[in-house]
């Protein structure tokens, strides 16, 4: 497997979509919010949008932690973080390009990870997985979040032309992802507009 190659191929494909990423669904901030609360997050903690793109789930994330508490957004395709910092995200977290793989964090130090639409775009997604619990703390949730279908989710990555894994986040295969990734699947909601796993980290 070549990750510097599969990382430049994502760069590539998103790099053109992020200008207006945000403009195209313009109604799924009410599933972002849902998604966020599922991580049950408290004033003062840590947490992490991991491939975070135009920074969307930034704003629910600060509104959970609150001014106390840390935001960091991560991404690899430097045009997102562009857009997430046009958008004025900047001044409501860090927001940072880089790996997912490979976080510039200490161990055992965020409460909480959502990951939106990150999955399907990991060649290795054990490995990221476990970088994620590595920074985690034990008992933090993790959200695999998609604010669509998982579906319709596979058929737009068709149409588009992406280079796509999406039996990352099949309902038989997430569980055991997650596991060896150092998660534990609390609970799966693979509804017809929304997918959502919520993994806890092993204590
Ligand atoms: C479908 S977009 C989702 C963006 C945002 N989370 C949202 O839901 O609007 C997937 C994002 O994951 C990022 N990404 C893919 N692989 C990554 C990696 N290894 N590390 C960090 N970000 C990554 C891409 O650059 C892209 O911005």
């Amino acid at each position: 497997m070549n990750l510097s190659r599969d990382l430049a191929q994502t760069r590539e494909f998103f790099t053109s979509r992020a200008e207006g990423w945000e403009d195209r669904h313009p109604d799924d901030d009410v599933l972002f919010s849902w998604a966020v609360d599922q991580l049950r997050l408290s004033p003062g903690d840590a947490v992490i949008d991991a491939g975070c793109g135009s920074g969307r789930a930034l704003v629910p994330l600060r509104g959970a932690v609150g001014p106390q508490g840390a935001v960091l957004g991560i991404d690899a395709t430097p045009a997102m973080i562009r857009e997430a910092a046009r958008l004025g995200r900047q001044s409501i977290s860090v927001c940072a390009v880089g790996d997912v793989g490979r976080l510039p964090l200490r161990d055992n130090c965020v409460a909480g990870i959502l990951a939106a639409g990150l999955l399907p775009h990991l060649p290795d997604p054990v490995g990221a997985l476990r970088e994620m619990a590595r920074v985690a703390q034990p008992g933090a949730r993790l959200g695999v979040f998609h604010p669509i279908g998982r579906l319709a989710l596979v058929a737009r990555h068709q149409s588009r032309g992406a280079h796509a894994h999406d039996m990352n986040i099949d309902p038989h295969r997430i569980g055991p992802l997650l596991a060896e990734g150092g998660w534990t699947l609390e609970h799966l909601d693979d509804a017809d507009d929304h997918y959502l796993a919520l993994g806890m980290r092993n204590g």
